[in-house]
């Protein structure tokens, strides 16, 4: 039996948010060049990622018989292509200080293009529907207590808020056309998030460590960095370990991305962007309202 689907709030469209990115410092994140490069490994797949997601959706397209999965398939797009534009901006100042982001791409795109050839829509699908589980619950965990992101550079942070505000919005997308249009089977569908977070979380760390040894770490340094850093990240207390139960979720036979609460204080983001139109307001607004 479904569970009532509850917790939904409706795609908007946002476009041209200026973060002033060309600003933030280097080790922007607290001055930890960990964190910071961890946040700027997973930052700088996005474009990429983003547009396998799409592609991947766009493959059922044509089967979409329901004019409102359509509409929020078309707004789904729009959304992602935004957040590709933007990342797309933290990805050039990420350049101009000497990382090699242009490789971290390419092999990006050999991968996302060879499963788009070579595996089944279903399995993109999959896949994509996945990551976007694990997109909403990273807005949530970044966003449900105000000291996680307390020492981001603000610029950085409303980045983030926007990005997870959008992806509160169309989490359940990729997941409708999973499973109303795709007919994903059980199996397939529960096998692509532990793919997609072992990929994500060991190719987030080694382009951190790529990154960490461009800016002119040693190996021992870089040793006691991540030894020292990753515990924020993935210990008993750490912020991604926070998700676990929701995370589990998605291994119920009846999950549905709806039956989890929506970040409180999602409409503070709403109504700060409305009054000021300044997408850093916006997100200092939310983060200022997440709790203690
Ligand atoms: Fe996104
Ligand atoms: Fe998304």
């Amino acid at each position: 039996m479904n569970a009532p689907l509850q917790h939904t709030v409706s795609p908007v469209v946002r476009r041209h948010l200026d973060f002033k990115l060309d600003q933030i410092p280097r080790f922007w994140f607290n001055n930890d060049p960990f964190r910071s490069r961890m946040f700027d490994a997973l930052s700088l797949t996005f474009p990429e990622g983003e547009r396998y997601f799409i592609k991947s959706v766009r493959l059922f397209r044509a089967k979409i018989n329901d004019p409102a999965l359509q509409q929020r398939v078309t707004d789904f797009i729009q959304q992602e292509a935004q957040h590709g534009i933007a990342h797309e901006q933290m990805n050039q100042q990420m350049k101009l200080q000497g990382m090699p982001v242009d490789q971290f791409i390419q092999r990006l795109s050999q991968v996302f293009k060879h499963d788009l050839t070579y595996r089944s829509p279903q399995f993109n699908i999959a896949m994509t529907a996945a990551a976007e589980h694990l997109t909403a619950l990273m807005a949530e965990t970044f966003y449900s207590k105000k000291a996680t992101l307390a020492t981001a550079h603000p610029y950085v942070r409303a980045l983030f808020a926007w990005h997870a505000i959008e992806e509160m919005e169309h989490r359940d997308v990729a997941f409708d056309v999973m499973q109303q249009v795709a007919h994903v089977p059980e199996n397939l569908r529960k096998f692509s998030l532990i793919l997609i977070s072992l990929l994500m979380f060991n190719f987030t760390l080694y382009r951190t460590q790529v990154m960490l040894k461009q800016d002119g770490f040693t190996l021992i340094q870089r040793i006691k960095m991540t030894a020292h850093g990753l515990p924020w990240f993935i210990g008993k207390k750490g912020i991604l370990s926070s998700m676990r139960t929701a995370y589990m979720d998605w291994f119920k036979t009846d999950f549905h991305p709806n039956q989890h609460a929506v970040l409180e204080q999602y409409q503070v983001w709403v109504d700060t962007l409305a009054a000021t139109g300044d997408p850093i307001a916006a997100g200092d607004a939310l983060w200022q309202a997440a709790s203690d």
